[in-house]
């Protein structure tokens, strides 16, 4: 509803605007599905705010402009909720559930299925929003339930909160309850500013919501990735509602709000529990963290029927995940070397359940990391480990530090070969200078070079890498090669039988690629596609040893770290001779005919691969291009000239299509190749 007065002069498109935008928000948060660009919001936005501008008087407190208060506040003020916020009673296992459903069938004194609407827990922070006559009037916490804090200056800048209710038919007093949450890929990209900046780190995603929302000033609030998602309604009058709480859901959709999308109705608890399954399964690649799954009676009335116990409904219960935070006691901190020398703390821990797996060891990453906890050996710390995530250690609970907790002492000396340590300044890596003199550096190296994806060794796998380099038989890279028979029958758990088939893998392996054989080097930066690219663009190994920084920087993506490092790995003499010595063993592979850089057909250009190629691999298609001079990058923006698109391409052939971008097929690309010399 507007506020301006019929008397009132001010241009019709400030009015249109805002529909215009308010739809565009609904499409976008209630909807996922977008009819235009965020180039071309941003423009709607912008028109809308040099109008406003121009009339300061026609601007109205539900303007999509008014998300972000200008002034601060001193303190937050209390709200009484008017219907009170319940928690919910917790199920761990499917006997709680079962039992749960029987509690709800003996009450209503039915034996036929109970419908139940099927949620995510959503982790983050509750909030209600109260809505009258369609505008958002307040947004407050939860708090003990009673009582809350208004935040309503905060929530407004949440894009997914609509200020003004989208469609038609909301009671004139409507109060949404819901989560506001902050995804995981927002977390991960704040925590990232703030580790740059060397600040303090939030622990969870959970815990940055709830930080973003306390505020004071609301254009902090309004620079958090925060996204809101509706799950009830609170206090309603003036209007009805649809009797089933999907009804409600899918009329809080219509109304401008984002509901989950994984929401479902299952015909009974059986349903409900292969819903469970079915989310647990795909719990770490959710956008945002839940911990549960909670089950709501789908029908009103029958809720009405069932009431509640003390703080929490009869009608609703929430089937917990493993939890994916504990504490534990942190018993030791030992020090890694890796390949590159680095120097890394790795946490001892008290065995603990977490993330549904045993953790018994953390990484504690560098220095800074130790610093920035301020962890001591015997403290009680939290150990997160989400998804696939190696498990971390995120907070020191110092109220329970023991009086003997000890200092971590960073070694100043290599634990395995007992050279110095030294940190080069602004990195926070500390390494040992042993190079291949340090045995753990060894190891990681040969372990480095006989792997897959390097020169292929297939049998020579770390714990064989380990006792060869112990046991003294293995110094080099090239003493893989002058392994005997008997050397090899003779290490653990071998036989006659392996020893030959390492024998003839190793031999096998001397035949391999350049582009192989440079990221079989370890040198520090040089993954396998920068490896790649290096091979096809400077042809041979004697090309690329003795090309200058300059240089090295003209290979795509190579920019002055990995230029330096390159280069400093030919300097070295020690390296010089490891790769005479590979060559002396066998190790070799085909040049690669390479045009002059100026004479490269597809300089200049940037192509995008996506869907599924099925001549060529990606890695290959990619070769050939990067061969041509072309750019080939994992996504694709303005700056793209080609898209080749297989079948099965998504969202990128999607904003390529948006952007008018030119797309080829597999075929065109083929043909494409061929017509430069490629052999496809
Ligand atoms: S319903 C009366 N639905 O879980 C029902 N709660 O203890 C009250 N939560 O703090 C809540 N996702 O913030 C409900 N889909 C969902 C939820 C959800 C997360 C949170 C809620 C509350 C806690 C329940």
């Amino acid at each position: 509803m507007s506020t301006l007065s019929l008397f009132d002069n001010f241009p019709p498109e400030i009015e249109q605007l805002r529909q215009e935008i308010n739809h565009h928000n609904y499409r976008y948060y209630a909807l996922d599905d977008p009819q235009i660009t965020d180039a071309d919001y941003d423009r709607l936005m912008q028109r809308l705010r040099e109008l406003e501008t121009q009339y300061p008087a026609a601007i109205t407190p539900d303007s999509p402009t008014q998300r972000v208060g200008a002034t601060p506040l001193s303190a937050f003020t209390t709200v009484v909720h008017e219907l009170p916020m319940l928690s919910l009673d917790n199920a761990f296992s499917d006997e709680d559930l079962l039992a749960f459903n029987q509690r709800v069938q003996d009450r209503l004194k039915i034996t036929d299925d109970v419908e139940y609407a099927c949620e995510l827990k959503l982790d983050g922070i509750a909030v209600s929003l109260l809505y009258r006559d369609g505008l958002l009037v307040r947004g407050a916490t939860r708090g003990d339930g009673t009582n809350g804090e208004d935040i309503t200056q905060n929530v407004r800048t949440i894009k997914s909160i609509p200020l003004r209710l989208a469609g038609t038919g909301y009671p004139a007093v409507l109060e949404v309850r819901g989560e506001i949450y902050m995804p995981k890929a927002g977390f991960n990209a704040l925590n990232e500013k703030a580790r740059a900046a060397d600040e303090k780190l939030f622990v969870n995603p959970r815990n940055a919501a709830a930080g973003s929302l306390r505020q004071l000033d609301s254009r902090i609030t309004a620079s958090r990735p925060l996204e809101m998602c509706a799950y009830s309604v609170g206090w309603v009058d003036g209007g009805t509602l649809p009797e089933t709480h999907s009804g409600i859901l899918a009329a809080l959709k219509t109304w401008g709000f984002l509901t989950n999308r994984e929401t479902q109705v299952a015909k009974n608890i059986h349903e409900a529990m292969a819903f469970y399954r079915q989310i647990g399964e795909k719990r770490n690649e959710l956008a945002y963290d839940i911990d549960g799954i909670v089950f709501k009676v789908n029908s009103r009335q029958l809720q009405e029927s069932l009431g509640f116990i003390s703080r929490a409904p009869r009608w609703a219960i929430a089937y917990k995940f493993p939890a994916q935070e504990e504490s534990t006691i942190l018993l030791d901190v030992e020090f890694q070397v890796g390949r590159t020398g680095a120097v890394t703390p790795v946490a001892r821990l008290q065995p603990v359940f977490v993330g549904g797996v045993t953790v018994s060891n953390a990484t504690l990453h560098n220095r800074d990391e130790i610093n920035r906890l301020g962890i001591k050996i015997g403290d009680t710390v939290i150990i997160r480990r989400a998804g696939d995530v190696i498990p971390q250690i995120v907070q020191v609970v110092e109220t329970k530090r023991p009086t003997d907790a000890r200092a971590i002492a960073f070694p100043e000396h290599c634990p395995v070969c007992n050279s110095p340590v030294e940190t080069v300044a602004d990195e926070a890596v500390a390494r040992c200078s042993g190079g291949l003199v340090c045995a753990a550096q060894r190891k990681e190296a040969i372990k480095h070079f006989a792997s897959r994806k390097a020169m292929n060794v297939e049998g020579l796998g770390d714990k064989l890498v380990e006792q060869l380099v112990d046991l003294g038989l293995v110094s080099n890279l090239a003493d893989i090669y002058a392994l005997t028979r008997e050397q090899l029958a003779a290490m653990e758990r071998m036989g006659e039988k392996s020893a030959d088939n390492i024998l003839t893998a190793l031999e096998n392996s001397k035949k391999t690629s350049l582009a192989k054989f440079i990221y079989a080097l370890g040198i520090r930066e040089v993954g396998e596609s920068t490896a790649r690219n290096f091979a096809n663009y400077f042809g041979s190994f004697e090309a690329l040893a003795a090309a200058d920084q300059d240089a090295l920087q003209q290979v795509p993506d190579v920019g002055p770290v990995v230029a330096h490092f390159v280069a400093e790995f030919f300097v070295q003499e020690s390296n010089r001779v490891a790769v005479a010595a590979l060559r002396n063993a066998g190790v070799h592979w085909d040049n690669i005919e390479v045009a002059a850089p100026e004479a490269l057909p597809l300089k200049g250009l940037t192509y995008v691969l996506t869907g599924t190629l099925e001549a060529l691999s990606r890695d290959d298609a990619k070769a050939h291009l990067l061969a041509l001079g072309a750019k080939v990058a994992g996504s694709v923006s303005a700056k793209t000239d080609y898209v080749v698109a297989g079948p099965g391409a998504g969202s990128k052939l999607a904003k390529a299509e948006e952007l008018g971008l030119k797309v080829i097929d597999e075929a065109r690309l083929l043909e494409l190749l061929r017509e430069h010399g490629r052999q496809v």
